[in-house]
């Protein structure tokens, strides 16, 4: 057994433990959620049956960025039961790569078959506009390292996972239905992760648009490599929060793109419950 499955394991037990204690603990989720920067406001349309600070589990990564809390919420969405990451950590905060992950493992490990992974991002695409919701269909991670990286788990998945379809298209048919149910604006593009914490200078956004990309942030894609290894049913939606650099004839700050969160925040929350209820009837 690997190090990293043995810590994974320990995080695993100090949940099972606290949700013993909350008296919660029979409790699995069905789908998993990770709220990207300053859409958290999402968590309140949960009904809540736990709260886990991932300071008490023992062994998590504990996120640095303001607009990130850190917990693990526990509840339904239209009956459904959810288990959501309201703040994540990033590569750029400093932590081993396998760390950054853990979290998305162990939501897979408590039983989650489904993994909605939303972050905030900058446009790169021409159609795309500050407070945009895009639907993910595909990313870039080669800019930063694999998740993958040493000893395979084995318990999780194989050595050399397929990538063709890491966002599933059933799950982007339900999200462009309920967008469109809603009259949410959803243009479609391809995500790049780049490692931050500077953003990107403008030359590194023209090489990304040549390659392909739409919407550029530091999660995500090395989140999605993790789930896609053990088997998880994946989806993405970004928040694009301003235009990529060089796009745009202001400099970018950390307070644009929240206060872009912010103005998306009710729009996303509705399509995110619609979503969650759908992959309910579904899954
Ligand atoms: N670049 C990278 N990450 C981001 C951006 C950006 O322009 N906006 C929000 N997150």
């Amino acid at each position: 057994m690997t190090s990293v499955y043995q810590k994974l394991l320990k995080c695993k037990e100090s949940v099972d433990n606290l949700m013993k204690k909350a008296g919660i603990g029979d409790f699995r989720p069905l789908v998993a959620v990770v709220l990207g920067s300053g859409l958290g406001d999402f968590a309140d349309g949960i009904s809540i049956c736990g709260e886990i600070d991932y300071a008490d589990i023992d062994g998590f990564p504990v996120s640095t960025v303001p607009g990130h809390d850190g917990r693990l919420i526990l509840g339904h969405v239209g009956g459904v039961a959810v288990v959501c990451m309201k703040g994540r950590v990033h590569l750029y905060e400093g932590y081993d790569i396998t760390d950054v992950v853990l979290p998305i493992r162990l939501m897979g490990l408590m039983g989650a078959e489904y993994l909605i992974l939303t972050n905030a991002s900058g446009g790169i695409g021409a159609d795309l506009k500050a407070g945009d919701l895009m639907l993910i269909t595909d990313h870039i991670a080669c800019f930063v390292a694999n998740p993958l990286t040493g000893a395979n788990i084995d318990e999780l998945g194989t050595r050399f996972p397929d990538m063709s379809t890491v966002y599933r298209p059933e799950l982007n048919d339900i999200i462009r239905d309920m967008a469109a149910k809603l009259t949410i604006r959803l243009p479609e593009g391809i995500y790049v992760q780049a490692g931050g914490p500077s953003f990107e200078s403008p030359a590194e956004i023209r090489m990304f648009k040549q390659a392909g990309a739409s919407a550029v942030g530091m999660s995500t894609a090395i989140e999605a490599i993790a789930a896609n290894h053990m088997g998880m049913k994946i989806c993405g939606i970004s928040c694009v929060c301003n235009l990529a650099a060089g796009l745009s004839p202001t400099p970018l700050t950390h307070d644009e793109v929240q206060e872009a969160a912010n103005e998306a925040a009710p729009r996303f929350k509705q399509l995110l419950m619609e979503v969650i209820k759908e992959i309910g009837k579904q899954g």
